[in-house]
Protein backbone atom coordinates (compact mmCIF):
# COMPACT_ATOMS: atom_id res chain seq x y z
CA UNK A 1 0.00 0.00 0.00
CA UNK A 2 1.41 3.39 -0.94
CA UNK A 3 1.64 6.29 1.59
CA UNK A 4 -1.65 7.93 -0.68
CA UNK A 5 -3.55 5.17 -0.02
CA UNK A 6 -3.49 5.21 3.80
CA UNK A 7 -6.86 6.38 4.99
CA UNK A 8 -7.36 9.50 6.61
CA UNK A 9 -7.74 9.86 10.54
CA UNK A 10 -11.65 9.29 11.11
CA UNK A 11 -12.06 7.31 7.57
CA UNK A 12 -15.53 5.78 7.24
CA UNK A 13 -15.22 1.84 8.47
CA UNK A 14 -17.09 -0.05 5.62
CA UNK A 15 -17.40 -3.63 5.37
CA UNK A 16 -18.54 -4.92 1.79
CA UNK A 17 -20.81 -7.95 0.92
CA UNK A 18 -20.48 -9.41 -2.47
CA UNK A 19 -21.79 -12.18 -4.01
CA UNK A 20 -20.18 -11.93 -7.89
CA UNK A 21 -17.54 -9.74 -9.98
CA UNK A 22 -16.83 -7.06 -7.31
CA UNK A 23 -16.55 -4.13 -9.51
CA UNK A 24 -18.75 -2.10 -7.81
CA UNK A 25 -16.21 -3.30 -4.92
CA UNK A 26 -13.63 -2.37 -7.15
CA UNK A 27 -14.59 1.01 -7.31
CA UNK A 28 -14.44 1.57 -3.70
CA UNK A 29 -11.31 -0.03 -3.63
CA UNK A 30 -9.71 2.56 -6.72
CA UNK A 31 -11.09 5.24 -5.16
CA UNK A 32 -9.28 4.69 -1.70
CA UNK A 33 -6.00 4.22 -3.73
CA UNK A 34 -6.50 7.40 -5.32
CA UNK A 35 -5.65 9.08 -2.59
CA UNK A 36 -8.54 11.77 -0.14
CA UNK A 37 -11.23 9.05 0.03
CA UNK A 38 -12.64 9.88 3.59
CA UNK A 39 -13.53 5.81 4.17
CA UNK A 40 -11.65 2.31 4.01
CA UNK A 41 -12.64 -1.17 3.20
CA UNK A 42 -11.86 -3.23 6.48
CA UNK A 43 -13.20 -6.40 5.30
CA UNK A 44 -14.92 -8.27 2.43
CA UNK A 45 -18.13 -10.78 2.88
CA UNK A 46 -19.40 -13.26 0.75
CA UNK A 47 -22.02 -15.43 0.60
CA UNK A 48 -20.09 -18.29 -1.94
CA UNK A 49 -17.03 -19.25 -2.51
CA UNK A 50 -14.70 -18.05 -5.23
CA UNK A 51 -16.61 -14.47 -6.33
CA UNK A 52 -14.59 -12.09 -8.08
CA UNK A 53 -15.34 -9.48 -5.03
CA UNK A 54 -13.70 -11.65 -2.81
CA UNK A 55 -10.59 -12.44 -4.99
CA UNK A 56 -9.65 -8.65 -5.36
CA UNK A 57 -10.01 -7.89 -2.17
CA UNK A 58 -7.36 -10.64 -1.14
CA UNK A 59 -5.59 -8.84 -3.81
CA UNK A 60 -5.59 -5.76 -2.03
CA UNK A 61 -4.95 -7.63 1.26
CA UNK A 62 -7.82 -6.73 2.40
CA UNK A 63 -9.43 -9.52 5.02
CA UNK A 64 -12.20 -11.90 3.60
CA UNK A 65 -14.77 -14.36 4.80
CA UNK A 66 -17.17 -16.27 3.39
CA UNK A 67 -20.42 -17.58 5.10
CA UNK A 68 -22.80 -19.51 3.29
CA UNK A 69 -26.60 -20.03 4.11
CA UNK A 70 -26.57 -24.02 3.39
CA UNK A 71 -23.97 -24.01 5.99
CA UNK A 72 -25.99 -23.34 8.71
CA UNK A 73 -29.38 -24.95 10.59
CA UNK A 74 -31.40 -22.08 9.56
CA UNK A 75 -31.28 -18.53 8.09
CA UNK A 76 -31.45 -17.09 11.42
CA UNK A 77 -28.14 -18.78 12.52
CA UNK A 78 -26.73 -17.77 9.40
CA UNK A 79 -27.69 -14.29 10.21
CA UNK A 80 -26.27 -14.26 13.38
CA UNK A 81 -22.88 -15.71 11.84
CA UNK A 82 -22.83 -12.87 9.30
CA UNK A 83 -23.64 -10.06 12.34
CA UNK A 84 -20.53 -11.86 14.38
CA UNK A 85 -18.23 -11.54 11.60
CA UNK A 86 -18.80 -8.10 10.58
CA UNK A 87 -18.71 -7.06 14.17
CA UNK A 88 -15.28 -8.35 14.42
CA UNK A 89 -13.82 -5.23 12.13
CA UNK A 90 -16.08 -3.11 13.67
CA UNK A 91 -17.80 -1.10 10.70
CA UNK A 92 -19.01 2.01 10.78
CA UNK A 93 -21.27 0.94 7.61
CA UNK A 94 -21.85 -2.36 5.81
CA UNK A 95 -22.58 -1.98 1.91
CA UNK A 96 -24.11 -4.25 0.21
CA UNK A 97 -22.69 -4.37 -3.45
CA UNK A 98 -24.57 -7.26 -5.29
CA UNK A 99 -25.09 -9.56 -2.67
CA UNK A 100 -27.52 -11.90 -3.62
CA UNK A 101 -29.00 -12.40 -0.48
CA UNK A 102 -32.08 -10.42 2.03
CA UNK A 103 -30.07 -9.47 5.56
CA UNK A 104 -31.37 -10.51 8.64
CA UNK A 105 -32.40 -8.90 11.77
CA UNK A 106 -29.05 -9.52 13.45
CA UNK A 107 -27.09 -8.01 10.80
CA UNK A 108 -29.73 -4.72 10.20
CA UNK A 109 -30.18 -4.57 14.53
CA UNK A 110 -25.67 -4.34 14.66
CA UNK A 111 -25.09 -2.13 12.04
CA UNK A 112 -26.52 0.32 8.86
CA UNK A 113 -26.82 -0.80 5.54
CA UNK A 114 -26.63 0.84 2.65
CA UNK A 115 -27.28 -1.37 -1.04
CA UNK A 116 -27.13 -0.68 -4.72
CA UNK A 117 -29.62 -1.73 -6.83
CA UNK A 118 -29.43 -1.74 -11.21
CA UNK A 119 -33.27 -0.25 -11.11
CA UNK A 120 -35.29 3.31 -10.23
CA UNK A 121 -36.47 2.01 -7.59
CA UNK A 122 -39.57 1.23 -6.26
CA UNK A 123 -39.22 0.17 -9.73
CA UNK A 124 -37.99 -3.50 -10.45
CA UNK A 125 -37.19 -4.68 -6.92
CA UNK A 126 -35.82 -8.27 -6.30
CA UNK A 127 -33.07 -9.91 -7.95
CA UNK A 128 -33.65 -9.17 -11.61
CA UNK A 129 -34.04 -5.84 -11.42
CA UNK A 130 -32.39 -4.98 -14.98
CA UNK A 131 -34.08 -7.74 -16.21
CA UNK A 132 -37.73 -7.00 -15.57
CA UNK A 133 -36.99 -3.20 -16.69
CA UNK A 134 -35.83 -4.26 -20.21
CA UNK A 135 -39.04 -6.88 -20.26
CA UNK A 136 -41.41 -4.25 -19.07
CA UNK A 137 -40.21 -1.76 -22.17
CA UNK A 138 -39.18 0.84 -19.90
CA UNK A 139 -36.95 3.57 -22.13
CA UNK A 140 -35.47 4.74 -19.00
CA UNK A 141 -33.75 3.01 -16.14
CA UNK A 142 -31.35 3.17 -13.97
CA UNK A 143 -29.70 2.97 -10.39
CA UNK A 144 -30.12 3.32 -6.79
CA UNK A 145 -28.71 3.67 -3.46
CA UNK A 146 -30.49 3.18 -0.83
CA UNK A 147 -30.76 2.40 3.36
CA UNK A 148 -31.53 -1.59 3.68
CA UNK A 149 -34.25 -1.59 5.81
CA UNK A 150 -36.24 -5.60 6.47
CA UNK A 151 -38.20 -5.57 2.78
CA UNK A 152 -36.17 -6.33 -0.13
CA UNK A 153 -35.13 -3.35 -1.85
CA UNK A 154 -37.81 -1.06 0.33
CA UNK A 155 -35.54 1.44 2.50
CA UNK A 156 -35.25 4.79 1.81
CA UNK A 157 -33.62 6.05 -1.19
CA UNK A 158 -30.30 7.83 -0.83
CA UNK A 159 -29.58 8.76 -4.84
CA UNK A 160 -30.28 7.35 -8.16
CA UNK A 161 -28.92 7.69 -11.77
CA UNK A 162 -30.13 7.62 -14.86
CA UNK A 163 -29.72 5.69 -18.07
CA UNK A 164 -31.29 5.22 -21.37
CA UNK A 165 -32.36 2.19 -22.89
CA UNK A 166 -31.22 1.86 -26.39
CA UNK A 167 -32.70 0.15 -29.11
CA UNK A 168 -31.43 -3.15 -29.14
CA UNK A 169 -29.94 -3.51 -25.93
CA UNK A 170 -29.52 -6.81 -24.33
CA UNK A 171 -29.84 -7.79 -20.23
CA UNK A 172 -26.14 -7.69 -20.80
CA UNK A 173 -25.21 -4.61 -22.44
CA UNK A 174 -27.87 -2.60 -20.21
CA UNK A 175 -26.48 -3.89 -16.97
CA UNK A 176 -23.01 -2.66 -18.37
CA UNK A 177 -24.16 0.70 -18.72
CA UNK A 178 -26.19 0.27 -15.77
CA UNK A 179 -22.95 -0.17 -13.25
CA UNK A 180 -20.99 2.58 -15.05
CA UNK A 181 -23.63 4.65 -13.32
CA UNK A 182 -23.50 2.37 -10.04
CA UNK A 183 -20.15 2.35 -9.49
CA UNK A 184 -19.98 6.78 -9.82
CA UNK A 185 -22.89 6.84 -7.70
CA UNK A 186 -22.32 4.23 -4.89
CA UNK A 187 -18.45 6.07 -4.34
CA UNK A 188 -20.86 10.11 -4.33
CA UNK A 189 -22.85 8.20 -1.74
CA UNK A 190 -20.55 7.27 0.70
CA UNK A 191 -18.31 10.09 0.56
CA UNK A 192 -21.33 12.19 1.15
CA UNK A 193 -21.82 9.57 4.07
CA UNK A 194 -18.44 10.08 5.36
CA UNK A 195 -18.81 14.05 5.19
CA UNK A 196 -22.32 14.29 7.08
CA UNK A 197 -22.24 11.33 9.73
CA UNK A 198 -26.01 12.59 10.70
CA UNK A 199 -27.29 9.19 9.64
CA UNK A 200 -25.23 7.57 13.09
C1 LIG B 1 -24.77 -4.71 -9.58
O1 LIG B 1 -25.43 -4.21 -10.71
C2 LIG B 1 -25.70 -4.81 -8.41
O2 LIG B 1 -26.59 -3.75 -8.26
C3 LIG B 1 -26.43 -6.08 -8.74
O3 LIG B 1 -25.43 -6.95 -9.19
C4 LIG B 1 -24.38 -6.17 -9.77
C5 LIG B 1 -23.12 -6.53 -9.04
O4 LIG B 1 -22.01 -6.13 -9.77
N1 LIG B 1 -27.22 -6.58 -7.66
P1 LIG B 1 -20.52 -6.29 -9.20
O5 LIG B 1 -20.41 -7.64 -8.53
O6 LIG B 1 -20.27 -5.16 -8.24
O7 LIG B 1 -19.66 -6.21 -10.41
Amino acid sequence: MTGSSEPGPGALRLAVLVSGSGTNLQALLDAVDAGGAPFEVVVVGADRDGTGGAERAAARGVPTFVCRVPDFDSRADWDAALARLLAEHTPDLVVSAGFMKVLGPEVLAGVRVVNTHPALLPSFPGAHGVRDALAHGVRVTGCTCHWVDDGVDTGPIIDQRAVRVEDGDTLESLHERIKVEERRMLVEVLTHLAADRSWR
